[in-house]
């Protein structure tokens, strides 16, 4: 490994880092509920960020309502909001949500375009074929497509969105200024017709940052053609180093150096002085879940229904089936899937109730409870088999959790040489560029 690599460390910052449980320990607790204006509380996470050095921080997107009334109040979208932050930041990379199920290119390439020239070249897209079904009807009467006509949406609306960046040139002019120079795409395919030219300039870093986010083999293939960086849920070491296999041997094929696309997997940490008083801040968030109300529902994300009689009696494993067989067609995250069968089959006996926690809690992304230095631990390894270039962080206390990062957290990484200890100046793109 590059001894000049640091860890990167992107922080999430809509409501969708936040445990379920939170608001009600703020109640009981007699806390005033955090910041409800949405650019002051994405400026508050953006200035701990970057006072810690972060690589970005970023901002998830669904593009339907999840329940009503809605958890996290109803935010803007990320795009218009992240603008906002723009104005109000200096070297934060900044990354918006945005779906190539419901989008149209020309319009994702443009609003992608202007957040990266508002921000001075630290734009990133967390580019999604979008994990809800039930968005669909908000786009017309169709049904989400299955996951490999998703990705292969994907694939073409990514070419057709390189395409309007990439035929962008800045030239001086005569009285002093720059004129930009686009040509068209004239593309004609199977999902999309454009024409283009792109009618906003490039910023310093020429394009945006493309993050592909999923973990199945069609995100890993169309992820070789098109991404800077990938965002994935390897809940576990071991998922993580098979998912960094298939991925080399996808580069390798297509004639690119092995590990050249960096990993970055999601996490949600409940973190503590000591493991105890870590375990002890989950008991008490877990503890104010309707886990009753959940359970139920608990793996309809993946498509998969159970019954029960007691939310403390043993899970219904037989309801499962086996991740190699249903790859391409379970819904939700196939690697989602596949953490949770390999968690549920560790853990013989485990109720219906810890199985709805680890399912729900932070979209059964990976968790990790445990002491600082036990993270830090648990980091480096990641970092040093590369098996991470960095970790998606979740707040699950809020801005409690991003403060305590860089209180922390940050200090011991960089006492192990494997963090920053100056702000990155450069264009997102090139923070993430691989050696
Ligand atoms: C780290 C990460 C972040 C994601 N963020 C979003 C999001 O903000 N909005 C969304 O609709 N889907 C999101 N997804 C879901 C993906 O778009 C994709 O639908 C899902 O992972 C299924 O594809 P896969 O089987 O390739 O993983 C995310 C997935 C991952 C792994």
């Amino acid at each position: 490994m590059n001894s000049d690599k640091k860890f990167h460390l992107n922080l999430i910052a809509n409501s969708i880092t936040l445990h379920a449980g939170l608001k009600e320990v703020e109640r009981a607790a007699g806390v005033a509920p955090s910041e409800s204006r949405p650019v002051a509380l994405y400026s508050e996470y953006a200035a701990i960020a970057e006072e810690g050095n972060f690589t970005s921080m970023f901002l998830a997107d669904t593009l339907v309502a999840v329940g009503s009334p809605l958890a996290g109040g109803g935010s803007p979208e990320p795009f218009t909001a992240l603008a906002a932050v723009a104005a109000r930041t200096r070297n934060i990379g900044l990354i918006a949500t945005g779906t190539t199920s419901f989008y149209e290119p020309y319009n994702l390439a443009r609003l992608m375009a202007s957040l990266d020239l508002i921000s001075d070249g630290r734009a990133g897209w967390n580019c999604v074929t979008g994990a809800l079904a039930t968005a669909a009807p908000n786009f017309g009467s169709d049904p989400l497509p299955p996951r490999e006509e998703r990705y292969a949406r994907a694939d073409e609306f990514l070419d057709v969105v390189s395409g309007l960046w990439d035929r962008r040139t800045l030239r001086p002019n005569e009285r002093g200024g720059t004129d930009l120079f686009a040509e068209a795409v004239n593309h004609h395919g199977k999902y999309f017709d454009v024409e283009g030219p792109l009618n906003v300039a490039p910023s310093r870093q020429g394009r945006p940052l493309v993050g592909l986010a999923g973990g199945s083999g069609s995100q890993i293939s169309t992820a070789i053609k098109h991404a800077d960086v990938v965002f994935t849920n390897a809940v576990s070491r071991e998922v993580a180093a098979e998912y960094r296999s298939e991925m080399n041997q996808s580069l390798v094929a297509a004639g690119r150096k092995p590990d050249s696309i960096p990993i970055m997997p999601m996490i949600v940490p409940f973190l503590g002085a000591t493991r105890a008083e870590a375990e002890e801040r989950k008991r008490s968030l877990d503890m104010h879940l309707e886990v009753d109300a959940m359970a139920p529902n608990a793996l309809a994300n993946f498509g998969i229904s159970y019954s029960y009689d007691d939310v403390d009696d043993p899970f219904p494993v037989d309801v499962l089936p086996h991740p190699q067989t249903v790859k391409s067609t379970i819904g939700g995250a196939w690697g989602s899937y596949r953490g949770l069968y390999n968690w549920i089959q560790e853990r013989p006996g485990v109720t219906v109730r810890e199985v709805t926690l680890q399912a729900s809690l932070g979209q059964s992304h990976q968790k990790f409870v445990g002491s600082y230095d036990d993270f830090c631990d648990d980091i480096e390894l990641w970092f040093r088999e590369g098996l991470a270039a960095g970790f998606l962080l979740m707040c699950p206390e809020g801005l409690e959790s991003a403060n305590g990062f860089v209180e922390h957290l940050v200090p011991r990484l960089i006492d192990r040489g494997i963090y920053r200890t100056t702000p990155d100046e450069r264009p997102l793109r090139e923070r993430f560029t691989c050696t």
